[in-house]
């Protein structure tokens, strides 16, 4: 008699077939909750909105080759203690705020966007903001009235007014405070930022 050999016949394929997607769906259940406790505020990479109120910078690592955020201690923004409710009210305004006036159609965010202006992941550690006493004033009057407030980077590019208010300002502020802290595995690099002594 001609017996069929199990790798070809139609059983083994079947159960194969079952056995392979279980396995794929299982691995991509279990990446995707590794994703989101990596992306998540308050997880691995992404700092607790309440972030804001510490001291950020953003410096080289040796060992890593990299340049990696550093939380350090209390530096309140607007001078206040925010709650890690409040905080996240305030950094979600501004969010909305980046999404509502696109602020995408020109800037990079964490690296995503068009390329007409500077990328703003690192934007609070700007050293354009001259100084850390001047920077929450300069930022807020730069987001609300830019076309008096152009710094220039080394081009004639001009950021348009939004019409952004005050409130939606601070919390744009928040928005890139918060942003800054992220852990976005070096990017930008070679970034020097306001806290860095010359
Ligand atoms: C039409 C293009 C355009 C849009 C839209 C735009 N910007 Fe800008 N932005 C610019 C340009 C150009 C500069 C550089 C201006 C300068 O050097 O004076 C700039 C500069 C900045 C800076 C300073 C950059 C730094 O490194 O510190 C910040 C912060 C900023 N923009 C935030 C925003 C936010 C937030 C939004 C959305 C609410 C936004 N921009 C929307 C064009 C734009």
């Amino acid at each position: 008699m001609n017996e069929t050999p199990v790798w070809a016949s139609e059983s083994f394929w079947k159960k194969t077939a079952i056995w392979v997607t279980a396995g794929a769906f299982l691995i991509l259940v279990v990446l995707t909750f590794d994703s989101l406790s990596q992306t998540s505020a308050g997880g691995k990479r992404v700092p607790a909105y309440s972030v804001i109120n510490k001291k950020i910078d953003y410096v080289y690592d040796a060992k890593l080759h990299k340049f990696m955020p550093v939380i350090g201690e209390q530096e309140l923004l607007f001078g206040k203690e925010f709650s890690e409710t409040e905080a996240e009210q305030l950094v979600m305004l501004g969010k909305k705020t980046t999404q509502a006036k696109n602020c995408m159609n020109c800037h990079t965010l964490l690296g995503n966007g068009a390329y007409y202006a500077p990328d703003l992941t690192k934007a609070w550690l700007d050293q354009g903001w001259i100084n850390k006493e001047a920077r929450e004033k300069m930022m807020i009057e730069f987001l609300m009235h830019p076309e008096k407030n152009a710094r220039t980077f080394g081009s004639n590019r001009k950021m348009p007014n939004l019409g952004i208010t005050e409130d939606e300002a601070k919390g744009v502020v928040a928005f890139l405070k918060w942003m800054s802290s992220i852990d976005t595995n070096g990017f930008p690099h070679n970034f020097k930022t306001i806290n860095a002594e010359e």
